[in-house]
């Protein structure tokens, strides 16, 4: 019997922390972090939503076959402080604001998501506008679809067309 293919979908240090898990291409559970912290739009690491996904699978962490992250992190710290030198010193309690979360999680997202789920396998790191795709995507009855994306944010870009296929 062919085993499943089991995807571990995570968003974190943002806004409303994630997880979702996707089996053979269909969503199993997804749940936000907030809903079990009870913190209003929480953005820590989603251990909790993570469990309820795994525990709603029927699964455990060594039976995922990869997780994916929902950005490139290193991609969008590059445009980051690009933004932030091109318009210094215009900006610079924003950029103080924000260095702290991006040195000390941001940066080392993938040590973090192996360290608090004890994950040895890929993980993933899809550009921001692909996961947004896949988010309409994988919900939809389509085989096949075209997409278009715009976002206040994203590594470098703020919109994109996709076509899956
Ligand atoms: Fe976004």
């Amino acid at each position: 019997m062919r085993k499943s293919v089991d995807i571990l979908g995570i968003s974190a240090f943002y806004h409303d922390s994630a997880a979702c898990l996707i089996r053979d291409g269909d969503i199993v559970a997804a749940a936000q972090e907030e809903r079990f912290t009870r913190k209003k739009h929480d953005c820590s690491f989603p251990e909790r939503a993570t469990n309820f996904c795994l525990e709603y699978g029927g699964v455990n962490i060594n039976e995922i076959d990869c997780i994916a992250y929902y950005e490139k992190p290193f991609l969008k710290f590059d445009r980051i402080l690009n933004t932030y030198f091109a318009f210094a010193p215009f900006g610079i309690r924003s950029f103080l604001k924000a260095m702290p979360l991006w040195i000390k999680k941001k940066m080392w997202i993938k040590d973090i998501i192996r360290k608090s789920l004890d994950f040895e396998r890929d993980i993933l790191f899809p550009e921001h506008h692909q996961s947004h795709a896949s988010s309409a995507f994988f919900p939809s009855p389509f085989k096949e679809a075209a997409f278009l994306t715009v976002d206040g944010v994203g590594e470098w870009a703020t919109g994109s067309v996709k076509i899956i296929v």
